[in-house]
């Protein structure tokens, strides 16, 4: 009886966490969906403290501290991080998911190994292999997306066949041991080792502008971990939380992949960024504009588009750039936003920004919409990005952003960059856009230089 009750709460969960997910897809929608996908989760929390002490009724203690400790954690590191650090907060999460499920396997083989099967032992191994793959690749990634660790801290000789031997001996070890069927402790805490190595070498030498791949690959590496734990624990909840995330982490990394225009076996094997530039000279002089000439720029000007960037998320700036849009709608001037897919630091980074600030989703372009639409924008304000509008990526074989698709600015009648210096982007290089004839700068903080020109728009 008892069990029933536990698929029933499993399949209400289920259902929540369905709705609660597509309800995310829409800025309007998506904190409801929040909240019900946390209802799911705390139901399915519920059902895993209760479902085993059917058959094993002296966890209580562990389970308990688990909670605790856990939950105190969670808790504490989400209220104080800042917006800003809220991608290395996913990043370290993602990471704890895959070494979770990953767990999972350890247990499962330390309990039945030696009698499981040779395709139970190589799913529950590859399952373990990937859980913890997901693990220390995240915490690389987190080290390199809050700056702690920078790509020549991690500098590894030979990196791609050091990462493709390391891979072949993961699997081999997979296949040898399914096949042979016992596991020595040794053996096993070796095979520990070289897993959490690999998920060091497949992130370490990838650099610069090419994370966003990494980081979407390293969540679908985790759900599909979670799926398959909730196979071995029989847990329908763990099983399609794991599904929906694996599935949609493969979807999102495809379009990352397309968006950065890299094949997805460069990101397998970590061979991104190989390309090398001479590329932090400066190129010229760059001209500045001063906030009064851009406020009377802009009152006469028909279309003006803003191009948001991870300084935008920084300055915080997205309510006071709406307050500029709302103040050019009323002189007729039309308004848009160009939106990079990896504009930010986290996939729909820009998306969020601006929906908290209720920008209206048709104002929102998307890449190929925008790079048309800027050719005929008179004036292009940049707030806070750099690498998405780089135009080396376009016209320098040399770079090691080559070939990513960019918001192009070069037909813009008028370009203007807000930033705080002539430092560069996440990928460490200097911007010839900013030299170009059609470009001025207006350096300091987004948020108050934005304040500025509101002041001055609304003297014209
Ligand atoms: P970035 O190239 O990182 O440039 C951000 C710019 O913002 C910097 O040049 C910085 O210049 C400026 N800035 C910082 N704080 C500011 C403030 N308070 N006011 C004004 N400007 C400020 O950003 P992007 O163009 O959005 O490109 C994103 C990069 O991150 C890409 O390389 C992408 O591949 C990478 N990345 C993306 C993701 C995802 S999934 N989106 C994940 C990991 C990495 P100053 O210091 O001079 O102000």
């Amino acid at each position: 009886m008892t069990m029933v009750v536990f698929d029933i709460v499993l399949f209400v969960a289920a259902v929540l966490l369905i709705i609660g997910l597509r309800k995310l897809s829409h800025p309007d929608s998506a904190s409801r969906g929040n909240s019900l996908a946390a209802i799911a989760l705390a139901l399915g929390v519920l059902v895993a403290i209760f479902y085993p002490l059917q058959t094993q009724n002296n966890n209580y203690l562990y389970i308990g501290l688990g909670v605790l400790i856990g939950g105190i954690i969670g808790v504490v590191s989400a209220k104080k991080v800042a917006m800003t650090e809220m991608p290395e907060m996913v990043s370290l999460f993602n990471g704890f998911g895959g070494l979770s499920a990953g767990l999972i396997s350890l247990v499962w083989l330390i309990n039945n190994g030696s009698s499981g099967t040779a395709s139970d032992l190589g799913v529950v191994l590859f399952n373990l292999f990937l859980g913890l793959l997901a693990f220390s690749g995240s915490i690389i990634a987190y080290g390199k997306l809050s700056g702690k660790l920078k790509d020549e801290h991690l500098k590894i000789p030979f990196s791609t066949a050091v990462n493709i031997i390391l891979l072949l001996v993961n699997l081999g070890a997979i296949f040898y041991f399914a096949y042979v069927g016992v596991l020595s402790t040794l053996h096993l805490s070796l095979f520990l080792v070289f897993s959490l190595l690999y998920g060091v070498v497949f992130v370490a030498p990838i650099g610069g502008a090419d994370m966003p791949v990494v980081i979407s690959s390293l969540n679908s590496l985790t759900g599909i971990t979670a799926a398959v734990s909730g196979i071995i624990t029989d847990n329908k909840l763990m099983l399609l939380g794991g599904v929906l995330v694996g599935s949609s982490g493969i979807i999102l990394t495809l379009l990352m992949c397309k968006a950065m225009n890299r094949p997805l076996l460069s990101v397998i094997f970590g061979n991104f960024s190989s390309a090398k530039g001479s590329e932090n000279q400066v190129q010229g002089n760059a001209k500045e504009v001063t906030p009064a000439d851009l406020a009377v720029q802009l009152a006469y000007s028909q279309r003006v588009c803003v191009v948001p960037g991870y300084g935008m998320a920084v300055a915080q700036a997205q309510k006071i750039v709406k307050e500029v849009e709302e103040l050019l709608d009323e002189k007729d001037v039309e308004f848009k936003y160009a939106i990079h897919p990896v504009a930010g630091r986290m996939p729909g980074h820009m998306n969020v920004l601006l929906a908290e600030a209720n920008v209206s989703y048709d104002k929102l372009l998307d890449l190929d919409d925008a790079n048309s639409y800027l050719d005929t924008t008179d004036v292009a304000i940049i707030v806070g990005a750099n690498d998405v509008v780089n135009p080396s990526a376009l016209d320098d074989p040399s770079s090691k952003i080559y070939g990513m698709p960019i918001l192009n600015l070069a037909k813009t009648k008028n370009v203007v960059v807000l930033k705080r210096s002539m430092n560069p982007g996440y990928a460490g290089i200097q911007n010839p856009l900013f030299f170009k004839d059609n470009t001025k700068m207006l350096f300091g903080d987004a948020k108050k230089s934005i304040e500025v020109i509101l002041r001055e728009l609304k003297e014209v």
